[in-house]
């Protein structure tokens, strides 16, 4: 294999999804503590609750309770060979509220045990300043990012700290997948619940025009902080986060041609090329005029965006879809997002079609169009998994998931050969968390198995799975060892 002796080999996570512990020290409720789990293989999506149903299980509150099994969990992780661990913090468990006068000392006392316990292990932490996590009061309060006052809320937040852990962590995020905006999944409620971009007093907010003020003032955020760090800690990275939804035109037909390359920039480039280029690309007013919007751009944001371009771009990556002018194809799910299905592709349960190759493709065409380093900071393999007890030991033989590692590990290597500067990679729920769209504990991505069901059974107790020491193997050989 080609991958540089110093590569980040890791798993992600976020707080939303993992941590639990949701009102735990003084933490508010989250974007995502009002959301219950749906059924994702029979398209029954996830429902928002804005007052809380004593009856209700709210998937986010205990999730895999990360907060109280950190310690075993990063030992995991370290048994695995990880050097790095990607996390998010919890905006709501340093401001309860949002925009509180001072921050938590618990939330943040939290966050120093777990990075110490992170470099204890050699493993050092990748963190997502905001994944799918907004306290909830600023949604009633403000109608979450529709409003411009959480520009100067998150950049409070995001320098308290960045203040408190850069000693112990150099690459940071911004926002997870804001490129989201505009996918098909976009407009539904959960989603935009997820993303911060709806509001309790006009309970939702679905038009082209707050999505794309939303949006704005996400990347002026972004540039804020970003911006910042350069000025005060030139040693650390800052990196954008874009779910990369790969799709392919169905067909040769020029119009299937075109049609693709247009919804590539609206889901995959729109966001990218203003964070990493520092302006909305040309063609972004095309956009705007058949959207009948424009985004709110103040004095002084413009060159904002231009000073607090990021030092690396990083993406998920599960999935591709194809798009077509044909009305004869069929649809099936991706992550967020709905496409074609293609004729040359398996998929999962869940409908996502599995493409090894499109990563290589994708990381070729973002290196060609970006020329900084990238990092793969999602991807993996959601599916059901069934625990065998063999003499009396638990077992769960995910060979699928171990396949699916493997070709893509293989394909990140060929795009190393093809001369991408690939720095990283972090599977997506390496220990089983919650589904992020649909709400489901049984949507297992974990290469470690986690005691809990939809119900809101189990102990909570972990089992490595047959991946675990696949991907084990699979960084111990690419260091040479
Ligand atoms: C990514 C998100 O889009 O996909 C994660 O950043 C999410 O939060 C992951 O969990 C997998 O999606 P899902 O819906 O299967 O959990």
């Amino acid at each position: 294999m080609s991958f540089p002796k110093d590569f980040l080999w890791g798993g992600a996570t976020a707080a939303n999804q993992y941590e639990g512990a949701w009102d735990v020290d003084g933490k508010g409720a989250s974007i995502d503590d009002h959301l219950r789990g749906g059924d994702g293989i029979h398209g029954i999506p996830r429902q928002v609750d804005i007052e809380f149903d004593p009856d209700a299980i709210y998937p986010s509150w205990e999730a895999t309770d990360f907060y109280h099994h950190y310690e075993e969990d990063i030992a995991l992780f370290a048994e695995m060979g990880w050097n790095v661990f990607r996390m998010s913090i919890n905006w709501s468990r340093i401001y309860p509220n949002g925009d509180d006068a001072e921050p938590l000392e618990a939330g943040l006392a939290f966050y120093d045990k777990v990075f110490d316990c992170c470099v204890g292990h050699g493993i050092q932490p990748l963190v997502t300043l905001s994944h799918y996590e907004l306290p909830y009061s600023l949604v009633e309060r403000y109608n979450g990012w529709a409003s411009r006052d959480l520009v100067d809320f998150f950049f409070t937040y995001a320098k308290t700290v960045i203040d408190r852990y850069h000693d112990r962590v150099k690459y940071w995020l911004t926002f997870n997948e804001n490129n989201l905006g505009w996918s098909d999944r976009g407009t539904m409620l959960s989603t935009s619940m997820l993303q911060g971009f709806t509001g309790r007093r006009d309970e939702i907010h679905t038009t082209p025009q707050m999505r794309l003020n939303a949006l704005h003032y996400q990347f002026v955020a972004a540039a804020k902080i970003v911006k910042y760090v350069h000025e005060n800690y030139p040693d650390l990275k800052m990196g954008n986060m874009d779910a990369f939804l790969t799709s392919y035109p169905y067909t040769c037909d020029p119009a299937d041609v075109l049609e693709n390359q247009k919804h590539m920039r609206q889901h995959n480039w729109y966001a990218s090329d203003v964070q990493v280029r520092g302006k909305y690309p040309a063609y972004a007013k095309a956009f705007w005029r058949e959207w009948g919007a424009e985004p709110d751009i103040q004095d002084g944001d413009l060159e904002l965006l231009a000073e607090g371009k990021v030092d690396f771009y990083s993406f998920s990556y599960y999935m591709s879809n194809t798009v077509t002018t044909h009305t004869d194809v069929e649809q099936t799910e991706g992550n967020m997002s709905m496409g074609g299905k293609n004729p040359y592709l398996k998929a999962s349960d869940w409908g996502w079609q599995i493409d090894p190759i499109g990563l290589r493709w994708t990381l070729n065409e973002i290196y060609d169009r970006y020329e900084i380093p990238l990092m793969v900071v999602e991807n993996g393999f959601g599916a059901l998994d069934e625990v065998v007890v063999e003499d009396g030991i638990e077992r769960i033989h995910d060979s699928y998931r171990s396949d699916y590692l493997k070709a893509h590990v293989e394909t990140m290597g060929q795009a190393i050969d093809d001369g991408v500067d690939l720095i990283g990679y972090t599977w997506w729920g390496p220990i089983d968390v919650v589904s992020a769209g649909t709400g489901e504990m049984r949507k297992r991505y974990g290469f470690i198995y986690v005691d809990k069901h939809d119900d809101g059974t189990g102990d909570l107790h972990r089992v490595r799975k047959d991946s675990f020491f696949e991907y084990q193997k699979i960084i111990s050989e690419a260091r040479g060892a």
